[in-house]
């Protein structure tokens, strides 16, 4: 199994392996199926963006660290129903977003790697919502890195799923500061997960909004949020390869980001998902196939021999570019 882009399907030799869904949330697609020229146009005129396709250079891949479909949906629905009541200011049912953060953080505790399936592989209108359980499972990596217990990994999580919510409420305000308001007037709700949503965008040199606070002034689950929603963002929307990604972090790190974050960040998140097609030092293509310790150092099947190896073992050997399709 691999991660392509829509644009990348190859009838003859590809077929899905995930379920394409709807905006309701319903099966538009099964997997094992190919997608047959007629409904390919409809998923692009739907903006879908990013599909999971099996084929023979990919087989043999599982991908097991991705969530699965099925769970990542209900949360994307946990989301969407949080982010209603408040659009119809209601108070919030916490009670689930509480269920949905103790299942995300052991999803994250069960794994060594876990990859995050692009939120434009949905259509747009799910897409804010799948955004914040991206962010979420990308920080709670970094709260598990930095040895947070479990309230406080809660906490984080609380406030990185709901670090948007400002996005869908009334009033001219930046997002940051109605998602705060509305927050920190929830009783359920940390003080300090309302910070999430408030400091966000702010910047460690001082130059961010909406208060321009500096790395001192930002608390640290706001820090590990911006740099999840960032990398989020380029990866599903900007459709930039995660190593890429990482490489944009580096640069803004000092500046817009706090470096200690970044660096764990880069450290855990991988560069090189298993199925990325890529182009080694050696000059032959190969396809990473599995994350076993080191993220920037995966293990690799050479297209040609189909011989795998782990990069672990021969250390000069260096991934040069990502090829696609
Ligand atoms: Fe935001
Ligand atoms: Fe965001």
């Amino acid at each position: 199994m691999r991660l392509i882009l829509l644009d990348e399907y190859n009838e003859q030799t590809m077929q899905l392996a995930k379920p394409i869904y709807d905006r309701h949330r319903r099966v538009l697609l099964a997997a094992g199926r190919k997608i047959d020229p007629k409904y390919l146009e409809r998923l692009k005129q739907m903006d879908i963006r990013y599909i999971f396709v099996d084929d023979a250079v990919s087989e043999g891949i599982t991908m097991e660290e991705l969530l699965d479909m099925p769970s990542w949906m209900d949360a994307i629905e946990i989301v969407q129903q949080a982010f209603e009541t408040v659009k119809t200011k209601q108070s919030l049912d916490v009670r689930n977003v509480f269920k949905l953060v103790a299942k995300l953080v052991d999803e994250v505790n069960k794994r060594k790697v876990l990859t995050i399936i692009p939120s434009t592989s949905l259509e747009a209108d799910l897409r804010l919502y799948a955004h914040c359980v991206n962010v979420t499972l990308l920080a709670l990596q970094i709260g598990k890195k930095i040895g947070l217990n479990s309230l406080q990994l809660r906490d984080l999580a609380v406030g990185a799923l709901l670090h948007d919510i400002g996005k869908v409420m009334d009033g001219k305000e930046e997002h940051t500061v109605k998602g705060f308001e509305y927050l920190r007037k929830e009783r359920e709700i940390s003080l300090l997960a309302a910070h999430v949503a408030y400091q966000h965008h702010e910047f460690h040199d001082g130059t961010g909004a909406p208060r321009g606070l500096n790395g001192e002034q930002i608390h640290l689950y706001a820090k590990i949020c911006a740099i999840a929603n960032e990398f989020e963002h380029l990866v599903s929307s900007q459709q930039i390869p995660p190593h890429e990604a990482l490489e944009i972090l580096m640069a803004k790190s000092g500046s817009h980001h706090s470096q200690e974050i970044v660096r764990l960040f880069v450290e855990n998140i991988p560069a090189y998902p298993p199925g990325t097609r890529v182009k080694m030092s050696n000059g032959k293509e190969a396809i990473v196939t599995k994350i076993i310790s080191h993220m920037q150092r995966p293990y690799v099947r050479y297209l040609d021999t189909h011989e795998e190896i782990s990069l672990i073992d021969h250390p000069s050997l260096l991934i040069v570019e990502t090829v696609s399709v």
